[in-house]
């Protein structure tokens, strides 16, 4: 599944995030990726510790806390710090797969990459090319969303971001483990309390609504690890 969050970011936080992000001290991308991944990518990254990548990763966690859409999404246990890519004209990453396990240096706790994400910080308007280019069983989808949009995306899938030809693409992306390993247990359970929310907004909490709420917190129980 690969779902679009709109407005993770309000317009004044992307503007907010963009100052800090375009005053950073930007470095080859190689540093975060695997060997195989390494021969396909070129682009710029923030450092870890870069205080600008401290300061919007926070800002982007504090939001993503608050995203009820995501939450029911991605049911997260563990997200590895979100961290920052810039492609200039010419950049460009070829198809790959994400690393299944990764270390998270401060705690030195590991996050399994259930899923991917990519948080826009460039409007579409500004650079051609850079599509994020996404493989699943339903064959490529092509992504490029507003500045503070959030696509989610099985971590099992291939992708690619297209090389740019003007401009320049700013994003944050991140790797999140899952407390539903299987995505089609995830898949289900979202598409059950989607039905959910939508059916006590129309009618409210009623009995219907009330059991298939027991329903998906009994399917939680069953399939949630934490
Ligand atoms: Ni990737």
């Amino acid at each position: 599944m690969l779902l679009h969050i709109p407005q993770v970011l309000t317009a004044e936080q992307v503007r907010h995030c963009r100052q800090l992000l375009d005053n950073a001290a930007w470095l080859d991308g190689r540093i975060t990726a695997g060997s195989q991944s390494a021969k396909v990518k070129n682009n710029e990254q923030l450092p870890n510790d870069e205080p600008a990548a401290e300061a919007v990763r926070a800002i982007i966690l504090a939001a993503l806390e608050k995203n009820e859409l995501f939450f029911s999404a991605a049911l997260p246990k563990r997200i590895f710090p979100p961290l920052f890519n810039r492609y200039g004209e010419g950049m460009s990453f070829g198809m790959h797969v994400d690393n299944a396990m990764r270390r998270m240096t401060l705690t030195g706790e590991w996050v399994r990459s259930d899923l991917s994400a990519t948080l826009f910080f460039s409007e579409p308007e500004e650079y051609d090319g850079g599509e994020l280019v996404i493989e699943d069983t339903y064959g490529l989808h092509e992504v490029k969303l507003a500045a503070g949009d959030m696509v989610l995306y099985p971590s099992s899938s291939l992708h690619r971001v297209e090389p740019i030809t003007r401009g320049q693409r700013m994003a944050s992306f991140m790797w999140m483990q899952s407390m539903i390993r299987d995505q089609g247990e995830r898949g289900l359970l979202f598409e059950l309390d989607t039905h959910i929310r939508q059916l006590r907004l129309e009618q409210g909490d009623n009995a219907t609504a009330i059991g298939l709420t027991g329903v998906y917190h009994n399917l939680l129980r069953k399939w949630g690890e934490i």
